[in-house]
């Protein structure tokens, strides 16, 4: 194991050169000159696009696993249209609603309405903004896979 840490160790030396971004001395390293901040700061920035590309992948992964309908997976409360009072009222509701939610309430909500008045489109527009403002879970499921799920038990 030393043999191994010798031969991975460089030898590094101090150069003259000043890196115009730190201003310190150049490092020079196996024949490459170097900045021990700029170093730094790029092993910073690939760890925060690491962290980035895995947040993204998890949200991913959970906005698949959330039940929805892949034609609802661009619905959300952006593309809703207001045309009258009522659609306000119900948006502003269900905006509220994912926000108790998300705030670590448990409300709860009925949405009643003619068929395609846009409840659907506003539940994936609340499970949608869930998923994408908190570390919790949220999930559509029907009445039937509800009551699937309990003859299962
Ligand atoms: N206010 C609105 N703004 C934008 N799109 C809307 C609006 N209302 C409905 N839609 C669109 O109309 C279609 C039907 O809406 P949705 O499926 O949400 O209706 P629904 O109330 O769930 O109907 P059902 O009772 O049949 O389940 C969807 O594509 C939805 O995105
Ligand atoms: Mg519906
Ligand atoms: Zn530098």
């Amino acid at each position: 194991m030393n043999t191994m840490l010798k031969t991975l160790q460089f030898h590094a030396e101090t150069t003259e050169t000043l890196c115009p971004t730190h201003h310190i001395p150049l490092m020079e390293i196996a024949g490459h000159r170097l900045c021990k901040l700029c170093a730094k700061e790029t092993v910073h920035h690939s760890h925060a696009a690491y962290a980035d590309e895995l947040q993204q992948r998890l949200l991913q992964q959970k906005i698949r696993n959330s039940g929805l309908n892949k034609r609802y997976l661009d619905r959300g409360f952006k593309n809703y249209v207001i045309a009258c009072p009522a659609q306000d009222n119900a948006i502003k509701l269900c905006q509220a609603f994912a926000q108790q939610i998300i705030s670590g309430h448990y409300p709860n909500l009925l949405l009643i309405g003619t068929p395609g008045t846009g409840k659907t489109h506003l539940s994936a527009s609340i499970i949608r903004n869930i998923l994408h403002n908190s570390t919790k879970s949220a999930r559509y499921y029907t009445s039937a896979e509800i009551a699937q799920k309990m003859m299962d038990t």
